[in-house]
């Protein structure tokens, strides 16, 4: 460990992600590069995903390191079946109204020298946690708030304000950006709608941060940065690819066996991929909240039948609403010798697997950054939040993706999985997918990256720094 002092005198990190998986991840990367760089950690998760972790990763995954311990406190809604998914609204109401108290008296006890913990010297809270503020300010530390979206993406929801109250356009740092790309959650007529305003209490609070911290890298997204940097009063740190900082800590410091997958991996779909040819697989994966109706999903299933592509589709038990997944027999006779389903899988070892050629997604942030960091480029069908603005970057900006109509249609699946593992356009986007591959890696590992020096500014700047 690059230890900053002594551990009597280790500053301590309390890290606070939202408790859903595409949270949870980077936050715990990140939580794993402070610890690799001498801070003690507190990892919070809420009492329902610890037990969730411990069922998917089993009883040791959880059991952390003397310096890098895991904490719970509950989410406030009524206790659940650990298989059940959480629904969104109600998990973004109770999060703000009751988790409050209970994550002070969690600080509270952690700075009681009875402890046995170096005293709290800052918070690193997910970006949709921002109750962790009031704490932080109460107890007199820095806060950085990490939205875990593209910086796209978080601009686009620091301009819903401005979108009810003016119907300000053009939105700054986003020329020719479309109404349908701005995230889904301002496609609303309802004033109290629990989502929208949940988003603008989250955005507005993020002002009062001490830093706002991002997982993405300034050479791809330079212009959303700069606009973030111009409306935000904290300084913005861009620090992405979490993933290539957390490669420099070797492979077996023990703080690398602690993982946050919610669901159990299903790791043989490593050893199917090594039988298959480079760039001959297209991964399909809509992350760990999108939901689907079975038309859709049958849909789906016909477009990559009708490709004669190769694929690997992870289908999550409860991606088809209100049913499980069924899927047509002939579908399953007719493409059993090129096809590998599974529910859950290791999806950034799948991403970087040399057969994987393209990536069917919903456009979640991470799901888009880890493939633009395996070199995969995208067919893109958003769900939700801000997917859309992803989409719209992906395809318009950073040219790796094309989009699929949200009302999915057999035959535009099969024409575009074709012109991604097949076609010229799928080419195309290859090539622009290595490279921004190349940017980020160059952004990640020091001493010149600009993610890389992000994170030692933000370190020395703000949570090594009193407020
Ligand atoms: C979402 C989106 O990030 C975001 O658009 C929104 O703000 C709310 O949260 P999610 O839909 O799960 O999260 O997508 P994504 O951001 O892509 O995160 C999924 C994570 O789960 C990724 O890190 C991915 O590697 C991991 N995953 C997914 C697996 O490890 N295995 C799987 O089979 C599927």
């Amino acid at each position: 460990m690059g230890s900053l002092a002594a551990a009597t005198e280790m500053p301590h990190a309390v890290c606070i992600p939202y408790p859903a998986q595409g949270h949870i991840n980077p936050m715990l990367k990140l939580a794993k590069i402070l610890h690799h760089k001498g801070f003690h950690i507190t990892f919070v998760n809420t009492e329902f995903n610890h037990k969730r972790l411990l069922k998917s990763r089993g009883p040791d995954s959880l059991n952390g390191l003397p310096s890098f311990r895991f904490e719970t406190i509950p989410d406030g809604l009524p206790p659940t079946d650990v298989d059940a998914t959480q629904d969104i609204p109600s998990l973004c109401y109770s999060t703000t109204r009751t988790c409050l108290a209970p994550f002070k008296e969690l600080l509270h006890k952690l700075n009681d020298p009875s402890s046995n913990v170096p005293p709290v010297t800052c918070i690193v809270s997910d970006g949709v946690m921002s109750f962790t503020v009031d704490a932080a300010e109460e107890l007199g530390v820095p806060e950085v708030l990490f939205w875990t979206t593209s910086a796209c993406g978080f601009l686009a929801y620091l301009h819903f304000r401005q979108l009810i109250d003016k119907g300000y356009t053009p939105l700054k740092g986003m020329k020719g950006i479309r109404l349908s790309d701005i995230p889904s959650f301002v496609r609303t007529t309802n004033p109290d709608d629990i989502v929208l305003n949940f988003i603008l209490a989250e955005t507005e609070r993020s002002k009062r941060a001490s830093a706002i911290i991002l997982n993405t890298y300034h050479e791809l997204e330079q212009e959303a940065l700069d606009a973030l940097t111009s409306l935000l009063l904290p300084p913005v740190y861009s620090i992405g690819h979490l993933q290539f900082q957390l490669n420099q800590i070797p492979e077996n410091d023990s703080i690398m066996r602690i993982g946050s997958n919610l669901w159990k991996e299903e790791t043989e779909c490593i050893d199917w991929l090594d039988t298959k040819e480079p760039n001959s697989v297209v991964y399909v994966n809509f992350g760990s909240i999108t939901v689907m109706t079975a038309n859709q999903l049958i849909e789906f299933a016909w477009g990559l039948a009708n490709s004669k592509q190769k694929f690997m589709w992870v289908i999550r038990p409860d991606l088809v609403v209100g049913d499980s997944a069924i899927l047509p027999p002939e579908f399953v006779t007719e493409t059993k010798e090129r096809s590998l389903l599974a529910s859950w899988c290791p999806q950034e070892q799948v991403l970087n697997h040399p057969a994987i050629g393209g990536f069917l997604t919903h456009s979640g942030w991470n799901s888009t950054l880890e493939s633009i960091c395996g070199g995969v480029p995208l067919i893109c069908w958003p769900f939700f939040a801000e997917q859309q603005t992803n989409c719209r970057y992906s395809c318009r900006e950073w040219g790796i993706g094309m989009e699929i109509d949200s009302n999915v249609k057999r035959e535009e699946v099969e024409v575009l999985v074709r012109d991604l593992m097949v076609g010229e356009k799928g080419q195309e986007m290859k090539l622009e997918a290595l490279e921004l591959k190349k940017k980020a890696k160059e952004a990640a590992t020091g001493p010149a990256g600009s993610s890389y020096v992000n994170l030692e500014k933000l370190i020395t700047h703000v949570l090594l720094s009193p407020t």
